[in-house]
């Protein structure tokens, strides 16, 4: 049976209500959202013997979720991933961001869509139940031109995938680039990284990139390079290899097939636990980080260093400056749409 509950979650310094969801599944399949930068707080499935764990890393309480310095869980936006130097040219006006990520803009800037309040309500139908997250950007917000609205919409069905639906329309035009932040360990705290785990990813080719992880606008050919997971690669057996991957792999693949339509992009197998996620989406990219930053603090959830991974389903990095890679440019009367999908499963039952 599928299920959605709500209960609050706390209040933001402004006096904002902040509301947890939590839907079901009939596997034991949980999934936690809150309002606060329509952020998933929890994923909890089943491994081969079927104990359940949450397999994406959080925070305990709002207070870790409004200081969040990994972005755990967060709706990343207007622009997530680096814009160089936090400059771009549009409609012959050329706009200043905030450069957060020192020289480059990250994430949106200061107070990215990660950070916001976002309106909230329940969807249910036959085969899933979700939540619909709105959020109306101001024009000029964080420097970014035109008003910007943004639906995202997660929801469960009971074959056990966590779907994610972005729409967006804007009055001016401006540039968007919006994806979903976990930090995934699919061995749902049985093992304190990620270096075992097998990923493949269905992606030919990837973007180098400069020391600032700005792309230097090649698609380069992954054959023969530390950046090959074509077939399954253990995470950890070339992981200090990848350059300016910022200890470890921080860069932007190009997912194979055509753009638009929803088709495989990554698949991670947690061997230990039989744990299995497959990534599907229409967008170009794929940013696969290592968490390399995390620093077994308590702002970073105590996580180490590669003790979650993130695939981030997006358009590419620095878009805005370099005209061969796919637009990521909205115009007043065009509908943004994107999708991707999590299926879980296990293997070795
Ligand atoms: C993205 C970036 C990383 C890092 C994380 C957040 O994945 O590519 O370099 O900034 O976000 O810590």
């Amino acid at each position: 049976m599928l299920t959605i509950q709500s209960e609050p979650f706390g209040k933001t310094p402004d006096g904002d209500d902040v509301v947890s969801y939590s839907l079901t599944n009939r596997n034991g399949v949980r999934v936690g959202l809150i309002n606060l930068g329509a952020t998933v707080t929890a994923v909890n499935v089943p491994d081969k013997n079927g104990k359940v764990a949450n397999v994406t890393l959080g925070f305990n309480d709002l207070d870790g979720y409004l200081a969040n310095a990994p972005y755990f869980g967060g709706t990343c936006g207007r622009y997530s991933n680096r814009i160089a130097k936090g400059q771009f040219t549009l409609d012959g006006e050329t706009y200043q961001l905030a450069t957060n990520n020192d020289p480059s803009h990250l994430h949106g800037g200061k107070v990215g869509f990660n950070k916001r309040v976002w309106q909230h309500e329940k969807v249910e139908s036959a085969d899933h139940v979700g939540v619909k997250f709105t959020y109306v950007s101001p024009d000029g917000e964080e420097n970014y031109p035109g008003q910007l609205t943004v639906h995202v919409t997660y929801s469960l069905n009971d074959a056990n995938e966590l779907k994610i639906d972005y729409e967006a329309t804007t009055d001016k035009a401006t540039v968007l680039n919006l994806t979903n932040h976990c930090y995934w360990n699919l061995a749902g705290g049985e093992q304190a990284t990620i270096v075992d785990n097998e990923l493949t990813l269905m992606c030919d080719k990837y973007l180098p990139v400069d020391e600032a992880g700005i792309p230097i606008g090649e698609l380069a050919a992954v054959a023969g390079t530390p950046m090959d997971f074509i077939t399954p690669h253990k995470i950890g057996e070339r992981i200090t290899e990848p350059v300016n991957g910022n200890g470890g792999y921080d860069h932007c693949w190009v997912v194979n097939g055509k753009i638009g339509e929803l088709r495989p992009a990554a698949k991670v197998v947690e061997p230990q636990s039989g744990r299995v996620m497959e990534i599907l989406t229409t967008e170009p990219g794929i940013q696969f980080y290592t968490g390399n930053f995390l620093a077994g603090t308590p702002e970073t959830g105590n996580a180490v260093k590669h003790g979650a991974l993130c695939l981030e389903a997006q358009h590419f990095p620095d878009s805005p400056n370099q005209p061969e890679f796919p637009t990521t440019v909205l115009k007043p009367g065009e509908v943004y749409k994107q999708t991707t999908v999590h299926r879980f499963s296990v293997v070795g039952k």
